[in-house]
């Protein structure tokens, strides 16, 4: 039997709690998130005069780094919300970045046309995150990189209990007060509690074709970079 897709309510999700993503990062991370961004610009590498793509861009902090950092690229955002395209919009008017309502599965881009594409927090949010890294890898010239930023689940350990303590009742909380939205947020435990191991997602960035994959882990091992080259 057929999976029902979990992408039209992701997409709804997104747009309801929009006004309050960013505040909410900033909370739930502790301020550290910001440093995980940067990690996946310097991953990224200098575009020099060439496009970059940031994916399931949600309000742009990953594309407008890239921005600041890489003075000569030109950029274009990605994302399916257009309520998230809008606060990114906003925010960041006035930086060479162009926005782009878009599905991840389907990017309505040429083949080999961006030298880097980031995602943050995108491959937990799709049915399929194979044919995703897939549609990525068709969109990069030959040489270009890919780098990924989301949630891992934690290693069963002696920080374990700890933190499924902080995403099981923390997180949703944190939700509840700062975005009026608890749900949303036990989604997001939920989704980091089933994803991929950060080994298994480094295999299937292999198994999409990408070449000098790596991973690094951040917070206790709960956010994983993977990065690869095609
Ligand atoms: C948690 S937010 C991350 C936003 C941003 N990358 C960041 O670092 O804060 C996830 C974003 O992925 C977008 N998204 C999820 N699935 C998508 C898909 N299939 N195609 C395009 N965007 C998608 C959502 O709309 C949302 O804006």
């Amino acid at each position: 039997m057929k999976r029902e897709s979990k992408e039209p309510g992701v997409q709804k999700m997104f747009d309801a709690i929009a006004g309050r993503y960013d505040l909410m990062n900033r909370v739930m991370t502790m301020g550290q998130d910001q440093k995980w961004r940067r990690f996946v610009v310097q991953q990224a590498g200098d575009p020099g005069k060439q496009w970059s793509l940031d994916l399931a861009t949600g309000t742009g902090d990953i594309a407008a780094l890239m921005s600041d950092s890489y003075r000569k690229s030109k950029l274009a955002g990605g994302d399916f919300s257009l309520n998230m395209l809008k606060e990114a919009r906003k925010r960041f008017d006035g930086k060479r970045i162009s926005w782009h309502g878009c599905d991840a599965n389907n990017l309505p881009f040429a083949d080999d046309c961006f030298d880097s594409v980031t995602f943050g927090y995108l491959l937990r949010n799709v049915d399929d995150a194979s044919r995703v890294l897939k549609e990525v890898f068709r969109v990069l010239r030959s040489g270009g990189r890919v780098v990924c930023l989301d949630t891992t689940p934690p290693a069963k350990n002696l920080l374990y209990p700890f933190l499924q303590f902080y995403f099981r009742f923390c997180i949703p909380a944190l939700g509840k007060l700062i975005a009026d939205d608890e749900t949303a947020y036990a989604y997001l435990t939920g989704s980091t509690m089933e994803f991929y191991t950060a080994e298994n997602l480094s295999a299937i960035f292999k198994n999409a074709g990408f070449n000098r994959t790596g991973y690094k882990k951040f917070m206790m091992g709960t956010i994983a970079v993977h990065w690869g080259e095609k």
